[in-house]
């Protein structure tokens, strides 16, 4: 089918910039409209890159006809108004990640896209990455054997002048929603429901996590070590060993990387397997899918389940449970 999708963002910060630059490497799709909080931020944007509406407030984008598909933006606190906000209109959605502040608001949403026959994905970018998909077939093919263990961690410093979605609980701050989601979502898609979960947390004098180390058991004794910070630059790899050998994402391992490492114990050997660089970003996958998909009328991504984000939402609540993080929002 000869068909471009047009898309619509909502929300005109950081992560929207990134995104709206790799919009321009997907077939079949268009940057059609954007909307800010006020007109000044939504037409500067527009004009950057290459919008043809801009709007100056997120209703007028929900009630544009011509938009098809709209990427939500917002700090995570807003994701469930957001989402709703489209949903309701009848707009297909891609929410940033966390999906949610908890499963609660998560299951709301699910709930509304298919009551509404409406397409929903978690903007999940991971898991359409070249180099994670090449980590999915080697543990398909059993290269690394039955897997026991995974270390995975996700840290950095903030940089000043620091954001207020970072530390501010009604914004969702804290380290857990916004970086730890990544050796969670590594872990969950590998290994499955850990059996058991145990979670300690340091925070700020927000209230916010500064720190999460979380360590996940399952009953057939494979174990999981994860940690995100805010405290301290770390190196962002995963390390994900099996009983015949291990694969080692050593920088960054949620974004595009040029290289992967196998490690095989029966031969004790270590190949390089590369990748090239990535023409964006590395969020022309997510786009390029969510475009695919909705070219072919589909309501749910086959890749990015909505089955599997609300698994990670009801993780994350168990984790936040067990360090004692509770949002505003916990209590609807
Ligand atoms: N997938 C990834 O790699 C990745 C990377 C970074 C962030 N993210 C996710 O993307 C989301 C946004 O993060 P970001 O770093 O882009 O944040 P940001 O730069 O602060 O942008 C958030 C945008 O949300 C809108 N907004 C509406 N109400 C707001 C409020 N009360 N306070 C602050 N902003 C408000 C603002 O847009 P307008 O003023 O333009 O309306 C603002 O520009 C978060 O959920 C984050 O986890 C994902």
């Amino acid at each position: 089918m000869n068909k471009t999708i047009r898309w619509g963002i909502l929300g005109c910060g950081k992560i929207a910039r990134k995104f709206a630059s790799d919009l321009s490497l997907v077939k079949n799709a268009e940057l059609y409209a954007v909307a800010a909080r006020s007109i000044e931020t939504a037409s500067t944007f527009a004009t950057e890159f290459g919008s043809t509406k801009a709007y100056s407030s997120y209703q007028e984008l929900v009630t544009d006809k011509d938009v098809d598909v709209i990427y939500v933006a917002t700090p995570h606190s807003m994701h469930y108004e957001h989402v709703l906000l489209c949903l309701q209109h009848k707009k297909a959605v891609l929410c940033e990640k966390a999906f949610a502040i908890n499963a609660n608001q998560a299951k709301e949403m699910i709930a509304l896209a298919r009551s509404q026959n409406v397409f929903l994905m978690e903007a999940f970018w991971t898991r359409f990455l070249p180099h994670y998909l090449k980590v999915k077939e080697l543990i398909r093919e059993q290269k690394i054997g039955t897997i026991q263990y995974i270390h995975a961690e996700f840290g950095f410093k903030p940089s000043e002048p620091i954001a207020p979605r970072i530390y501010d609980l009604n914004l969702g701050g804290g380290s857990l929603l916004d970086i730890g989601v990544y050796p969670v979502f590594l872990t969950l898609d590998l290994l499955g429901v850990p059996d058991e979960i145990f979670a300690h947390g340091a925070f700020a004098p927000t209230g916010a996590d500064e720190q999460c180390a979380m360590q996940f058991r399952y009953r057939r004794g494979a174990t999981a070590q994860l940690f995100s910070s805010f405290q301290s630059h770390l190196a962002t790899g995963a390390d994900i060993v099996g009983d015949r050998g291990r694969l080692r994402l050593t920088h960054r391992f949620h974004g595009p990387t040029t290289q992967l490492e196998l490690y095989s114990s029966t031969v004790d050997t270590c190949e390089i397997i590369p990748f090239e660089s990535a023409k964006g970003f590395g969020y022309e996958y997510e786009a390029q899918h969510v475009t695919d998909c909705l070219i072919e009328d589909l309501k749910e991504s086959s890749i990015r389940k909505l089955d599997d984000t609300l698994l990670l939402m009801e993780t994350l609540d168990r984790i936040r449970e067990k360090m004692g993080l509770r949002y505003p929002a916990d209590k609807t």
